[in-house]
């Protein structure tokens, strides 16, 4: 990945944070490096002439008292001067003089171009190391005793003090960076925060919550943003609604003349003996078809009422084990087997029972047309998870592929195993209301395989004991 694309995509709070960490570092680096030059320079430059003229007035004291001092006194007197700690060396008439106390001192050790310098009478200096050592020699003819001085100085000190400056220079730089980055995140922080409402309201809409609205902002770059997203979900509400109430309106609008043809019909059905044959057969086709779009436009009309939201839940408490107990008397489950795993028979559910029943038979249906009918309904428990509860109808047909899901919960979604059995069975709306009636109670409902082939359409509601109050919760969720 080119460089660009990978800073790109470090993500906007990770690039501020690395801009305001680089530019404090930049910064930072660039003042400690000024001032470290800078110390740097006047440190050394206030050394060195000190040096210079200290090393001056020790050659003047020479010409004074060299004359009346014996050759063998010679390192005494060069002791007797004031060098602040450096080391003298007197050349008179080729021969080599050190001062007692640096006596250790070779000449040779002063660099030999300043030497000949000096020797050839030109007063000099110069940096040079000794033994790794920075140091500064001084030299000083003194032509009318045709004697050379010099005097070497260590600058170690100053070397010292200069590399503690420079450690403490670095130290702050590398803190200002940090601060710097930490400053990034901080201001990236509250920058990304409005943004971070807008992604939350835009989650809860999409989760179904038309009527969410971002709260109005004094601050004019924001307002801007939460003006055009508030009218923005105005717009998509209204539209939403439109349709809905649309869809809800032909429903209804379709329910009385289907009424009145199902009448007619039965009218006519119940002559039906006296017709002959194809007239019979085509009175029957009639019925079945129109039974078929009664179904569907009652369907339609449940699906449309839940999207303007004009639904009521009529919520009771009851037990699971006697839920499932009445929906297998009331006729829901058609004889299919019942299960109550004892962990939740005691379990209480506030569920709209006309709902739940729906549910129930939607799902045995489904399994009766396509699967060869229920072999089981079931309540049952999940594993560390006392308060929810599983109502479970197992078949053992050809189970639901992978990819279809969840699309078989969408509105007129018809599988593959609708396409085996023909065209006219149902319209696909059976499942979408189910997954409608699920989450209206706070629930969840998927497909799985089931353990020896066909499948288990799961119901996953929240439950609680006696005496828990969990409506609160489930308005909530709502
Ligand atoms: N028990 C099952 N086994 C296999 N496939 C199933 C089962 N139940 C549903 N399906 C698949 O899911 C699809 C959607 O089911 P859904 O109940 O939503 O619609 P439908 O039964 O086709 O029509 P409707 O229920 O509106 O009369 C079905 O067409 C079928 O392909
Ligand atoms: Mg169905």
């Amino acid at each position: 990945m080119p460089p660009a694309d990978r800073w790109w995509r470090l993500g906007l709070r990770a690039r501020v944070t690395a801009t305001f960490g680089l530019g404090a570092l930049v910064l930072s680096a660039t003042m400690a490096c000024l001032t470290y030059l800078t110390a740097r320079q006047f440190i050394l430059h206030q050394r060195e002439t000190s040096i210079i003229r200290q090393a001056y007035d020790n050659a003047s004291l020479l010409r004074s008292t060299l004359p009346t001092t014996d050759a063998s006194q010679i390192p005494q007197l060069l002791d007797s001067f004031d060098t602040g700690g450096a080391r003298s060396v007197l050349e008179q008439n080729g021969v080599w003089h050190t001062a007692y106390s640096a006596s250790f001192f070779r000449q040779e050790q002063i660099p030999l171009g300043l030497r000949t310098m000096v020797l050839a009478g030109r007063p000099a200096e110069q940096h040079f190391l000794l033994n790794g050592s920075p140091e500064l020699a001084v030299g000083v003819p003194v032509p009318s005793l045709g004697a050379h001085y010099f005097e070497v100085f260590s600058l170690l000190e100053e070397a010292k003090t200069l590399r503690i400056l420079a450690l403490a220079l670095a130290g702050a730089a590398l803190v200002t960076t940090v601060v710097g980055a930490v400053i990034g995140r901080w201001a990236s922080g509250r920058l990304l925060r409005p943004l971070g409402a807008v992604a939350q309201a835009a989650e809860t809409i999409a989760g179904g919550r038309l009527d969410t609205r971002l709260t109005a902002s004094d601050d004019p770059d924001l307002s801007r943003l939460t003006g055009s997203f508030n009218r923005m979900t105005d717009a998509l509400q209204e539209r939403i609604e439109r349709e809905a109430r649309f869809s809800s309106d032909v429903s209804h609008e379709l329910r009385s003349p289907l009424t009145t043809l199902a009448t007619a019909l039965d009218v006519l059905e119940a002559s039906a003996e006296e017709l002959p044959d194809r007239p019979r057969q085509a009175l029957r086709l009639l019925g079945d078809e129109l039974r078929r779009f009664q179904h569907m436009v009652a369907d339609l009309l449940e699906i449309s009422r839940a999207d303007t939201g004009a639904t009521d839940l009529s919520l009771e408490e009851v037990e699971v084990g006697e839920l499932v107990h009445q929906l297998a008397a009331s006729g829901g489950t058609r004889g299919v087997p019942v299960r109550v795993d004892p962990r939740v028979g005691e379990l209480r559910l506030w569920v709209d029972k006309r709902r739940i029943e729906r549910v129930v038979a939607n799902l045995i249906g489904n399994a009766a047309q396509y699967a060869g009918g229920a072999t089981e309904v079931a309540a049952e428990a999940i594993p560390g998870q006392p308060d929810r509860v599983r109502l479970v109808v197992t078949d053992r047909g050809p189970g639901v592929g992978e990819e279809e899901r969840q699309l078989i919960f969408e509105r007129f979604y018809r599988g593959a195993a609708a396409g085996r059995r023909g065209a006219t069975d149902g319209a696909g709306l059976g499942l979408s209301l189910v997954a409608e009636h699920v989450r209206l109670h706070g629930g969840d409902v998927w497909v799985e395989d089931a353990a020896g082939g066909g499948s288990r359409f799961v119901v996953e509601l929240p439950a609680h004991r006696r005496g828990d109050a969990t409506v609160p919760a489930l308005q909530a969720a709502r």
